[in-house]
């Protein structure tokens, strides 16, 4: 007989499979073919496919493919569901997420059996991961549905959305969508992946059971293409994505210029940094966690693990030693770690990259057991002596695969952490909290795990920067991706695109002159020219750009002529380029490091003294502003001063939070600024606009290239005068003047801007969120007029929003 001695030696044990007879059964019961969920029921089954367990390489079940015309029906459908569900208002919206929660808790041993069979990820993980968030998220938000009218005020569900999901996390993905949608009063068409559309379909019937009226919630089933007509739909308001980046990227094109909005939560790369006083058994559990939970088919994955170089050889011992004891087998077997993969293509990949990886002359290793040879599976892998240019240490591979790399000291590690396109999360180890905490604001990721990984709650809001996407799901900020602000301001709906012939929406030439002017501009030109003094500002030829704290001269050695309200000329502007844009951008990415760390009253202390320097010029700014425009400079001038006071009082309130996670620990959302932020400026109320879009940028650290308006940028020139004897460090606010258009594409394009916001014509919006593609940038683009002197319309909360990037930082506490 076998000695308990022996048993833990070789961790020996039997079997412990979970019978899937509920799931069968539930199959059985819908003849294992199923049509899309429209309207509160399932439609005829059409153009089916099959859905497969990864497992075992049997068919599961047969599903619809989603045409054009499915897309229709199921957008018709919840559109017409949309009036009750909003008009049912907040709680009672909370009564029906409440019991959506109970329905899951009800419902969790078939729900968890069909996602593992569905997915081929282990029943533990479904049964005490995937199905506990599912509830607790639909708990969560039935919360914010129930304060809704009280923390939201002035907001209001943004419509029919749009959700697309992948197969890694099925139902868990359709909870963090579907949960704040309904909270806000969003009907739904969503569309889970291909290859794992089982338990999306059984919780639209349980839903329907549980008396969500018919309508509010569709599931439409099929790849891409379905996918891609969804994106397409003119009825649908708002898209939510989750997938690779690749396809994120498709997504942001194609819905450009539509006034979607648009959440992205796309794929990563991310560190997992041990320093050398790190607990290293710990360690070692954490990594398991970190990229074998879930095949390492997991977006946020600690797939790159960075080690001190101290500790290295001994970490890879210990690592090695666990994954010899890692179980891989049945995903229904309780007693497993590791299910299998997706499906063959996914298999596919991760095989081709590994070979890639052992190519590029990285040391490979995989534990000496062997994998089932029936279905998709693959053994934990590790990679050391990975050079961090490599592919592997690079590209997201999506399965269990970990790529080791060493580094010598902690600003090291921070380099190779952020040596990557992506910046979804970071796992810190160290027993040091000081070191800890000095390396979590350091990396560029949506959040980050001191001394644990994979953690995630409803309340946390979760999501990336830079190319892992932008929007967060869960917590406040989440919701708003599902909010609209209620429609403000009376006029046109839209911004005049500038008309082919150069006349200006004011009706200002354009008069072009390198120096030499041609002689029907200069005699054009000539009676403006006699500028005086009680009728504006002396004529200020010379108005140049700002860049680095410096006046520049534009690079192409152009200037355009601007003309007042009256057809006065008033003074000149450069013309400026592709090149004064990279200089603006190289200035403002090196005043970016001092001013996002400086503190909030240092940065308030100086928004106020640039106000105060403007009301010193009071005058001066008024008669300019007047003369621009016709308007009432006086007015403008004041509103400008009263708006720098605003966000001279912010700087240092906009606070984060400290969420309630259940965890003994705490999860601080912090509120980071973006970086370089390009700010693209309307031409009505020329002063005001600027500066209630730069001030409030630059309020929690961002540095800015702003484009003033085209039409009367003199203001906006005249302004760095104040600047300069306000205590601005150079490269904070740079000004470069020019054809907004054009400039504003460059800006859009520029990998090292880190968000673009244009206020200016529809064609202009659309222009800039196709360029924004390249380095997947956060835009935020307006077509439609704001009242600049509202202050309920025009400064706030709306803006900081804007202007900040959340990042939860997870410190769990205790011994
Ligand atoms: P994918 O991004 O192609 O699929 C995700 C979802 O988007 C699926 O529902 C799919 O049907 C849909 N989709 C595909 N093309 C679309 C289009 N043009 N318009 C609208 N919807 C579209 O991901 P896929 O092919 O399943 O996996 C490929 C790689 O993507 C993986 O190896 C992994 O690296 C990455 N990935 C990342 C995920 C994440 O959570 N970050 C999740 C899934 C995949």
């Amino acid at each position: 007989m076998t000695s308990v001695r022996e048993i833990f030696d070789t961790m020996e044990y039997g079997p412990a499979p979970e019978s899937a007879k509920p799931a069968q059964e539930w199959l059985a019961a819908h003849g294992e073919r199923f049509g899309h969920f429209i309207g509160g029921r399932f439609t005829k089954p059409t153009a089916t496919f099959e859905v497969m367990n990864p497992a075992t390489g049997t068919r599961l079940a047969d599903v619809s493919e989603g045409s054009r015309k499915d897309v229709d029906a199921a957008v018709k459908a919840a559109r017409q569901a949309l009036p009750a569900w909003q008009a049912l208002g907040g709680h009672g919206r909370a009564r029906h997420l409440y019991s959506l929660a109970r329905i899951v808790q009800r419902n969790s041993r078939l729900l968890a059996v069909l996602e593992s069979m569905d997915n081929g990820k282990s029943i533990r993980e479904t049964r005490d991961l995937d199905i506990p968030l599912v509830a607790r998220h639909f708990y969560h938000h039935a919360g914010w549905a129930q304060l809704l009218d009280t923390e939201f005020p002035g907001y209001h569900g943004a419509g029919v959305v749009g959700q697309i999901i992948p197969w890694n996390f099925p139902l868990l993905m359709m909870a963090w969508k579907v949960a704040p949608a309904l909270a806000a009063g969003c009907t739904i068409v969503i569309k889970p992946a291909e290859f794992t559309p089982l338990t999306a379909l059984c919780f639209a019937e349980l839903a329907e059971q549980a008396g969500l009226p018919a309508g509010v919630l569709n599931v439409l089933t099929g790849d891409g293409e379905t996918g891609a007509a969804i994106v397409a739909h003119d009825g649908v308001d708002k898209i939510a994505f989750t997938g690779s980046t690749e396809v994120g990227r498709i997504i942001r094109k194609a819905t450009a210029g539509s006034g979607k909005k648009l959440s992205l939560e796309l794929g990563g790369k991310s560190p997992f940094i041990v320093f050398d006083d790190a607990d290293l058994d710990s360690v070692v559990e954490g990594v398991v966690d970190a990229i074998w939970f879930n095949q390492g088919q997991v977006c946020c994955a600690g797939s790159r693990l960075l080690v001190q170089e101290g500790i290295a050889e001994r970490l890879y011992d210990k690592l090695r030693a666990r994954m010899e004891t890692l179980r891989l087998g049945s995903p229904l077997d309780k007693a497993v770690d590791m299910g299998a993969i997706v499906a063959p293509v996914q298999l596919e990949r991760i095989r081709t990259l590994v070979e890639q990886g052992k190519q590029e002359g990285a040391d490979f290793w995989q534990p000496t057991w062997a994998c089932p040879t029936e279905g998709c599976f693959y053994p934990p892998t590790l990679f050391t002596n990975v050079a961090p240019s490599s592919t592997i240490a690079q590209v997201e591979i999506f399965g269990p695969v970990l790529v080791a790399m060493t580094f010598r000291t902690p600003s090291e590690a921070v380099a190779l952490a952020n040596n990557t396109q992506y910046g979804l999360a970071a796992s810190v180890w160290s027993e040091s909290i000081n070191l800890a905490l000095d390396i979590a604001p350091k990396i560029k990721a949506g959040v980050v795990w001191i001394n644990s990984t994979n953690l995630f709650d409803a309340a946390a809001g979760f999501g990336g920067y830079r190319e892992s996407g932008f929007g967060r799901e869960g917590g406040r900020e989440g919701m708003y991706e599902y909010l609209k602000k209620d429609s403000r301001t009376e006029g046109p709906k839209d911004r005049r695109t500038e008309p082919a012939d150069g006349k200006r929406r004011s009706g200002h030439p354009v008069i072009r002159s390198s120096g030499q002017t041609s002689k029907s501009a200069k005699s054009s030109s000539r009676a403006a020219e006699l500028d005086d003094t009680d009728r504006g500002p002396k004529l200020d030829r010379t108005a140049k750009m700002y860049i680095g704290g410096k006046q520049a001269r534009p690079d192409s050695g152009y200037s355009t002529r601007i003309t007042g309200h009256d057809g006065r000329l008033l003074g000149e502007v450069g013309e400026g380029n592709r090149k004064d844009i990279r200089n603006a951008v190289e200035a403002a990415h090196a005043a970016l490091g001092g001013w996002s760390k400086s503190t909030g009253h240092a940065r308030a202390q100086i928004l106020y003294y640039i106000a105060e320097n403007l009301a010193a010029r009071r005058d001066e700014f008024a008669r300019r502003l007047t003369a621009l425009t016709g308007g009432d400079g006086e007015a403008e001038v004041d509103a400008c001063v009263e708006r720098l006071f605003t966000y001279g009082a912010w700087a240092d309130k906009y606070d984060g939070q400290v969420h309630q996670v259940p965890l003994r620990g705490v999860a601080l959302a912090m509120n980071e600024p973006i970086g370089v932020v390009g700010v693209v400026c309307p031409d009505e109320q020329p002063l005001l606009a600027f500066v209630s879009l730069v001030a409030p940028a630059i309020c929690v650290g961002n540095t800015v290239v702003a484009v003033p308006s085209e039409t009367a940028p003199l203001a906006a020139t005249d302004f760095y005068q104040v600047l300069e004897t306000s205590d601005v460090p150079a490269g904070v606010i740079n000004i470069v003047t020019g054809p907004r258009e054009s400039l504003a594409k460059t800006l859009a394009e520029h990998d090292d801007v880190d968000a673009v916001w244009y206020f200016g014509s529809a064609d202009g919006v659309k222009a800039v969120e196709v360029a924004s593609v390249g380095n997947m940038k956060r835009t935020w683009c307006e077509s439609a007029p704001r009242a600049w002197t509202d202050r309920g319309d025009s400064e706030g909360r709306e803006f900081l929003r804007e202007a900040t990037q959340v990042k939860n930082i997870w410190i769990p506490y205790g011994e």
